[in-house]
């Protein structure tokens, strides 16, 4: 895949044109209302520009998991009308995104103006990326825009199948997502360091894997370094742990070794009997693990530690937090290596590029979010791309026919 041959639709010609634009505007959504707006944030810029430029823009997305028919629970009604309070414009919403009553709110559209079209995921054609969908789809546009970098992974209709249809771009959030990728992964500047945590082992696998050869430090948090722990033989109480994939851990701090990347893993603990907010909790070293407790945060050595290592860096990617943040007071290590990125970070010290679900609640809570160099707005296609995998989104717009 050659990510330079992307075209952005920053140089297109768009005026007058209806401007298919692929957002993800899957949302945290309650009760019919957005409780999180974060992604449509993200999207307005883009959206904004490009009626500015006096395109038709025609924004199409899936909303949750529909089983390949309409319900109303994944109707993006709520989406569109927080859209529009967010764009200061009116947003329409067509009942469809193929079909007669689609075609009438595009011919309705007049250029600079925003129509939302209703979920994808509401034909089973979308998830299949069927060309007997992909086409009436297709023929509501005359460009296609994916600005979705968060369903990437997904090769759909709307996410893929279309750039073999009409002439395909990326938008600049797709494009600011990629090049952050890449500023941390391709030609980073050295020292780099990546923090993966998260409760298993199981699911990183592949991102370890991935991340060796091109890390110098590699710190590993959350419940998985329990693994790691235990492979090198650390009593580790009723803490979260796989006991499985020890071999599998042994392996890949072999490999580390191999290829001079250290692994740097956590030399105290705060501990409690039970997962629960206000848990009793006390800080040990890693050889005093009680067998009736568990391991619920990295504790205040080790936080030094990670601090200074992070120090010694120029580059970090950031995946997975390193305790149960979620609850107090085990965000404490999570949350005191995030600030000292960001003041890294905000003194032109470090690049810090961050992504996936819980990575950014944990940066939120810290309250440092905006500090970072970049924050990805994508979970399981951030995480595919540290995996070393090809996203068919972004694959479709780098080999585009069209
Ligand atoms: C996401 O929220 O991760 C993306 O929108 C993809 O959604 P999906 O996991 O339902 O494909
Ligand atoms: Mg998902």
């Amino acid at each position: 895949m050659n990510l330079d041959a992307i075209r952005t639709i920053s140089s297109a010609e768009v005026d007058g044109k209806r401007v298919l634009v692929r957002a993800d505007l899957n949302v945290p959504a309650k009760d019919g209302r957005v409780t999180d707006a974060t992604r449509l944030e993200r999207l307005v810029p883009g959206l904004k520009a490009l009626a500015a430029r006096d395109a038709k823009v025609i924004v199409i997305s899936h909303f949750g998991r529909p089983k390949g028919g309409p319900d109303k629970e994944n109707s993006l009604a709520p989406v569109a009308a927080e859209l529009s309070r967010l764009l200061g414009a009116p947003v329409a919403l067509a009942p469809d995104c193929i079909g007669p009553e689609a075609e009438k709110a595009v011919d309705a559209l007049q250029p600079g103006g925003v129509l939302v079209l209703e979920n994808t995921r509401f034909h089973k054609g979308e998830e299949k990326n069927d060309p007997a969908f992909t086409a009436p789809l297709a023929k509501l546009g005359d460009l296609y825009v994916n600005d979705a970098f968060s369903a990437a992974h997904r090769a759909h209709a709307s996410t893929a199948g279309l750039a073999d249809f009409l002439p395909a771009y990326a938008g600049p959030l797709m494009m600011e997502e990629i090049d952050a990728l890449r500023t941390a992964l391709e030609k980073p500047q050295r020292p780099t360091a990546a923090v993966v945590g998260g409760a298993k082992v199981s699911t990183k696998i592949p991102v370890l894997m991935n991340l060796l050869p091109k890390v110098d430090k590699l710190i590993i948090g959350g419940g998985m370094a329990n693994t790691f722990l235990l492979a090198k033989g650390v009593t580790v109480g009723k803490s979260l742990a796989e006991p499985d994939l020890a071999d599998k851990a042994r392996e890949i701090m072999d490999a580390a070794r191999s290829r001079g990347c250290e692994i740097v893993l956590p030399t105290d603990a705060v501990v409690a009997s039970e997962f629960k907010a206000g848990a009793p909790a006390t800080t040990v070293p890693l050889d005093k693990v009680p067998a009736d407790q568990m391991i619920l945060d990295v504790g205040p050595a080790s936080v030094a530690h990670l601090i200074d290592v992070l120090r010694g860096c120029k580059t970090l990617l950031w995946n997975g937090p390193l305790g149960a943040f979620e609850i107090e007071p085990f965000g404490a290590g999570t949350f005191a290596l995030a600030k000292e990125a960001a003041v890294l970070t905000k003194a032109g010290k470090l690049v810090s590029v961050a992504g996936g679900g819980d990575t950014v609640a944990a940066l939120n809570a810290a309250g440092v979010t905006d500090a970072f160099t970049y924050v990805s707005s994508a979970g399981g296609a951030f995480l595919e791309w540290l995996e070393g995998r090809e996203l068919p989104g972004v694959a479709a717009l780098a080999k585009r026919t069209a």
